[in-house]
Parts: structure tokens; sequence; C-alpha cells
């Protein structure tokens, strides 16, 4: 089990527990202790068994869009057990929601020693691809590998979007995020291509009071601005109408912009359009046509608070190949 550690003297316990254990790597004491002090300030995950801890990472800023794989270790024993690829995955999507692009790590080049070779094996199955070898860091006896990987990318994006419901930082979103985002809504497939979706952009402070002064219970009320789906519920074809499709599109496409761009947002549906119908006192505020239908709204904005998920039901439980439950 993968756990983010906040208290700076439980990481450094488990830091040292876990550096001390793996001589191999981290043989000298200064440098170790180095890793182990700077590991207390930085966003630190453990990995254990029960209660034991096995392994840890820690990643560290290096410029605004870069994040460094400052250091990780797993005890030997549980090498190939899979938990430094976990490790890793949960400072990834860290590093995905914080919005940097690039992560970094660094380590003694390929053909050294046998086991920085298997390091380096294992950061390239990790994604990572060699950026540069710099002599100058460790000496050239310790030529430096600097491996880089680019973490923008739809996957990594899919991977790391939650449904975000804890507050937001009070600093308005620029309006070419939200037309950004807007776009990617917009420009979702639609049944037919009869673009059934339309959008309301609220960034306006006192539309947004007024809008969020409807929602009851309240949700998202410290939320920058936020967007309003609306939809024309018309037939695409004879009596087909897949309006609600067209919409659950567009909303994905939204969830997953607001993510790369480093927003947080929640598809608030069931919530407006239950029996209250909080959609229709929406619909009214700002005087949507008749003829369409508010069915969502999106806060945005940059979370306040830590961005989890729910545990979702495994893989192999839900995808089966060439025919159902065949895994
Ligand atoms: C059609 C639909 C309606 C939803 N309505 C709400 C809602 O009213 N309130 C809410 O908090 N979350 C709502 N959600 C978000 C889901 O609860 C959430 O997607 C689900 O629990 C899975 O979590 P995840 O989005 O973090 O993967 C809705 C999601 C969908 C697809």
């Amino acid at each position: 089990m993968i756990r983010f550690i906040e208290d700076p003297e439980d990481r450094r316990k488990i830091a040292r527990q876990i550096l001390e254990a793996l001589t191999e790597w981290f043989e000298v004491t200064e440098s170790r202790e180095q890793y182990i002090r700077e590991s207390a300030d930085r966003p630190f995950w453990a990995a254990f068994d029960g209660e034991k801890p096995i392994g840890f990472i820690c990643v560290k800023q290096t410029g605004n869009a870069t994040v460094e794989l400052a250091v990780m270790g797993v005890l030997k024993e549980y090498h190939r057990g899979g938990y430094g690829r976990k490790l890793f995955e949960a400072a990834k999507e860290y590093a995905v929601v914080h919005g940097y692009e690039f992560f970094q790590v660094k380590t003694v080049r390929m053909g050294m020693y046998e086991d920085y070779d298997r390091t380096n094996e294992f950061y390239i199955s990790l994604g990572f691809k060699e950026l540069e070898v710099i002599d100058e860091v460790w000496g050239a006896e310790n030529p430096c590998q600097i491996y880089v990987m680019n973490i923008k990318t739809v996957l990594n994006t899919i991977a790391s979007r939650h449904s975000y419901r804890g507050g937001y930082i009070a600093e308005p979103v620029p309006r070419k995020d939200l037309e950004a985002i807007a776009a990617a809504g917009i420009n979702a497939p639609s049944g037919c291509n009869k673009q059934t979706t339309e959008l309301i952009i609220v960034d306006d402070i006192e539309v947004l009071n007024d809008l969020k002064a409807l929602i009851d219970p309240p949700v998202a009320q410290t939320a920058p601005a936020m967007i309003v789906v609306l939809t024309k519920r018309i037939n695409a074809y004879r009596d087909k109408c897949y309006a609600t499709q067209d919409y659950s599109a567009a909303i994905e496409n939204m969830l997953l912009s607001a993510v790369e761009l480093g927003y947080q947002s929640c598809w608030y549906e069931g919530h407006i359009t239950d029996d209250d119908r909080i959609c229709d006192k929406i619909a009214s505020l700002m005087e949507v046509p008749d003829d369409m239908d508010v069915v969502c709204i999106l806060p945005v904005g940059k979370a306040a608070d830590e961005v989890h998920g729910p545990s979702k039901k495994p893989f192999s439980e839900r995808v089966s190949f060439n025919r159902w439950g065949s895994k």
C-alpha cells in the first residue's frame, strides 16, 4: 500500500530506515544523511507491507515546469514486487495534478556498476528517456545520466483526474484557460454532429455568487469560476436523441482539460438535476432559452486541498478480451 506521508519526522525516520539498508546505492554517509535531511521537507510517499515501511520516494521542484525524483529506495527483499513502480505512479500523479510538464531523474550512467545498471533499467521501464550525460556532477568516474519524461500526456491526465470536492484557492482563472477548457468541451464528438451541447462560462463574481447561492446543499462554494453545461434535446436522426451522450463527451473533455491546465473540477449533475430542480433555477438566472436544459455545473479552480480519488474495481473485473469473461 502506498501512502502520502505528511509529518517531516515520519519522513526522516522512513528515509533513514530504507536508505541505511541500501548501502550498495547509498554507502557514503555524508550524502545519505543529506538525502535523509532533505526528504523531510519534500512531497514524500512510502510503501508499506502491513505497517512496515518497505520503500519511499520523494520529489523536488527544479523549475516551474519540472520536478525531479530526488531520491527513492525499496528494500532489496521487495525488489521486483512492483513497489517502485507504484511509488513512482503516486509521485507522477502528484506532478500532473500540480501542473508540471516534465519529470527528471539522475543516476550513474549505464555500464559503470551492476547495481546502477539495474536502476537505469528500472527508470527506462518507467518510460524515462535519456536526456544527457554530464561528467561534472559527480566526477568522470561516476558520469551522471539525466533522464527526462514528458508527463503531460492524455493517459497521465486521465489517470490523474478525480472528482474534486475540496476547497479552491482564491485566485481568478484566466479567461484564456476557461476558453481552452470550454473549447475542449465543444470539440467533443456528438451524434450526427448535431452539437447539442452549449456552455456558459461564469467568471463574473456577482453572477458566480448568485449561482452559488442557488446550490443547496452548497458545493464548490470557493470555486473562482464555473462552467454551466446546457443541452438541446433534439433528435439526431429519426427518433434517436443523443444529447446525453453529447454533453457527457463534452464534460469529460472539459474535466481532462482542466486537469491538464493545473485546475480541478467535479461533474455536478445529480446534485442539480434532482427533484429540487436547482438546474431550472440556474437556467432562469442565466436566461437560458426554453428549448435548452441546464444539466451540469463544473467548478474550475486550483485545489486548496489534497486531490484524491475513490478506489476503482480492478481492470480484470471490467475488461475482457474477445468475449465476456475471457481474461
Ligand atoms: C452523470 C454523473 C453525475 C454526477 N453527479 C455528481 C454530483 O451531483 N455530485 C458529485 O459530487 N459528484 C457527481 N458525479 C461524480 C461521481 O460521483 C464520480 O465521477 C465518481 O464517484 C467516480 O469518482 P472519480 O470521478 O473521482 O473517478 C457525477 C458523475 C457523473 C458521471
